[in-house]
């Protein structure tokens, strides 16, 4: 293998020096569609990252799938003009890519462009993934990650991928006991083979939860492709809109109530939740969509105006399903407090929203953890955990 290093950044071991800092490979973008969001998030945490604690190795992934190199500039990571950053744009080439080695004995990142001999990129301690949704936070990534024996922020392959899965994650829920709200599934080949049939079956549905209804694609996030259909007649436009972000799509209930969210970080000693937040009624958007949570500055309450006891019993729920869901890291946890008084879970998300305003952070800031401190303990949950079956 060439010695030699990449243009920005230099290999950090230092023979018989001083210790090396651990290298963090902050991985951002990605192929789903909240990339510029991952964006944002990844000019954040660079940012919060104590340079003189760890180097950092940016990796953006572009909306086709290649590794870049990039800049850590956080300036040019932002949201300008409500428009999201691309990782296309920040790359240092058009074609070179990144490479992992899948070998766990090898640490060793290596850069290749077309044409001239792969660059060592130096040893990688420990990954970040700062991916939202599909190829990031679904697992996928998690098991490149397994396999090379790397370590990493948040939850593994299993989590991950409940994580991702509105239906496996309610199913798991419920198998521990957590409530969730009612729902029916319609899958890929339900509505290829009998659009009736899966219309029947949805309109059952309705009557016996009413009218509206939620339809989600199972495996997707911020809101995206998701339609609360008012009666039947708006019911396969708000399935087409679902699958074309995935074909298994969920049916649900409306559920009446406040939405109250909670954060679990992993501490030395276990998972631990935060403050709980409200995200209260967005008047001029349908429903909490990519607009309100990304673009509007964050309008969620924290703390949530909760009694104590609510206050813990949501807590509890949260590292319940972190527990559940067998998460890693950290967890947001969200949750209907229903017209009845109860909690009902809605999802949770392995890598929830993550620039300084949005709720996991602010949640914990509010509990005490500032956001440099959260990605430091992010960090040190990952360098501390064993790979392999854990
Ligand atoms: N069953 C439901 N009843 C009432 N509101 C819902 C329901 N499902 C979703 N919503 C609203 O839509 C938002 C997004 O839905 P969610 O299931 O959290 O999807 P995503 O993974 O895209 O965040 C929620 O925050 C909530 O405001
Ligand atoms: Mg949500």
């Amino acid at each position: 293998m060439s010695s030699e290093t990449s243009p920005q950044s230099p290999v950090p071991s230092s023979p018989g020096g001083e210790p090396s800092k651990p290298r963090v490979a902050v991985v951002f973008g990605g192929r789903s569609s909240e990339h510029g969001i991952s964006v944002v998030t990844a000019g954040a945490v660079m940012r919060a990252i104590d340079r003189t604690k760890y180097d950092v190795l940016p990796i953006g992934i572009t909306r086709d799938g290649r590794w870049a190199l990039t800049t850590d500039d956080p300036e040019r990571m932002a949201i300008t003009d409500r428009a999201l950053p691309d990782v296309d744009q920040l790359a240092e080439s058009a074609e070179g890519g990144v490479v992992l080695p899948v070998d766990p004995g090898n640490r060793e990142v290596v850069y290749a462009e077309p044409g001239s001999v792969p660059k060592a990129l130096g040893e990688v301690d420990v990954v970040f993934p700062v991916l939202h949704g599909p190829y990031g936070e679904d697992g996928t990534l998690q098991g490149l990650l397994e396999l090379s024996g790397t370590p990493y922020v948040g939850s593994g392959v299993l989590a991950s991928a409940v994580g991702q899965d509105k239906e496996y994650m309610k199913r798991v829920f419920t198998s521990f006991g957590l409530r969730v709200g009612p729902y029916v599934v319609i899958r890929p080949r339900e509505w290829a083979e009998d659009r009736d049939m899966a219309r029947k079956k949805i309109v059952e549905f309705a009557g016996e939860h009413g009218w509206p209804l939620f339809v989600k694609p199972a495996r997707a996030g911020s809101s995206i492709g998701i339609t609360k259909v008012e009666s039947f007649e708006g019911l396969d436009e708000a399935i087409e809109e679902a699958q074309r972000h995935d074909p298994k799509i969920l049916v649900e209930a409306l559920l009446r109530g406040r939405e109250i969210e909670c954060g679990v970080l992993e501490f030395e000693d276990g998972p631990r939740a935060s403050l709980p937040a409200e995200i209260p009624p967005v008047s001029d958007h349908a429903f909490y969509d990519f607009e309100a949570k990304y673009i509007d500055s964050a309008s969620g309450i924290v703390p949530a105006p909760l009694t104590a006891e609510q206050t813990a019993d949501v807590q509890r729920l949260a590292v319940e399903a972190f527990e559940a869901a067998a998460c890693e890291g950290l967890v947001r946890a969200d949750f209907f407090l229903t017209d009845d008084g109860q909690f009902v879970i809605n999802e949770i998300n392995t890598m929830p929203g993550f620039t300084p305003i949005s709720m996991y952070p602010r949640m914990w800031q509010e509990s005490g953890v500032g956001y440099a401190e959260l990605v430091d303990r992010l960090l040190q949950a990952a360098l501390r955990r064993p790979t392999g079956l854990r």
